[in-house]
C-alpha cells in the first residue's frame, strides 16, 4: 500500500454562523469568522489517494488525471467564490473548514480511478487544518 498526494490551492470568501442563532450566540461561537461581510481565505487542498503500484507504469495512478478530477469536482466549484451563497453543494451548511472537507470527499470518493481516496486534508490558514478520512478509516493507519 502507497499514499499519493496532490496539492491544490483556492481562494474563497465565507461567513461562518448559524441562522438559527442569536447574533450573540453567533459572535460568541464563530468570532472574527462572523464578521457580517465575510472575509477571505487562502486554503491549501491535500487528496491523498492509497494504492498499489502498477508494475508497468511504476505508479499507483496518474496524477494529471488526479489533479484534473480535483480541479473539475472542487477547485472549479469553489475558486474566488463566495463559499455561503456561490456553490451549490453547499448550500444550508455552515462553510467550515470541516464540513468544506467532508463535502469534497463526498465529491471526489466515488470518481478516484486506480486506487482509494485515503484522505483530504484542508489548510484553511497555515496554522488551522482538518482532515477527513471519511467513515470507514478503521485500520487504515
Ligand atoms: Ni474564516
Amino acid at each position: 500500500m502507497i499514499f499519493i498526494t496532490k496539492k491544490l490551492e483556492f481562494c474563497a470568501s465565507h461567513r461562518l454562523y448559524n441562522p438559527e442563532f442569536s447574533d450573540e450566540k453567533n459572535q460568541a461561537t464563530f468570532g472574527l469568522c462572523n464578521n457580517p461581510n465575510g472575509h477571505g481565505h487562502n486554503y491549501t487542498l491535500e487528496v491523498t489517494v492509497c494504492g498499489e503500484v502498477v508494475e508497468d507504469t511504476g505508479m499507483v495512478l496518474d496524477l494529471k488525471a488526479l489533479k484534473g478530477l480535483v480541479q473539475n469536482e472542487v477547485i472549479d466549484k469553489v475558486d474566488h467564490k463566495n463559499l455561503n451563497v456561490d456553490v451549490s453543494f453547499l448550500t444550508g451548511i455552515i462553510p467550515t473548514a470541516e464540513n468544506l472537507a467532508i463535502k469534497f470527499w463526498d465529491l471526489l470518493e466515488p470518481r478516484i480511478q486506480g486506487g482509494r481516496l485515503y484522505q483530504i486534508k484542508l489548510f484553511e490558514s497555515d496554522r488551522n487544518f482538518v482532515i477527513y478520512r471519511g467513515e470507514n478509516c478503521e485500520g487504515l493507519d
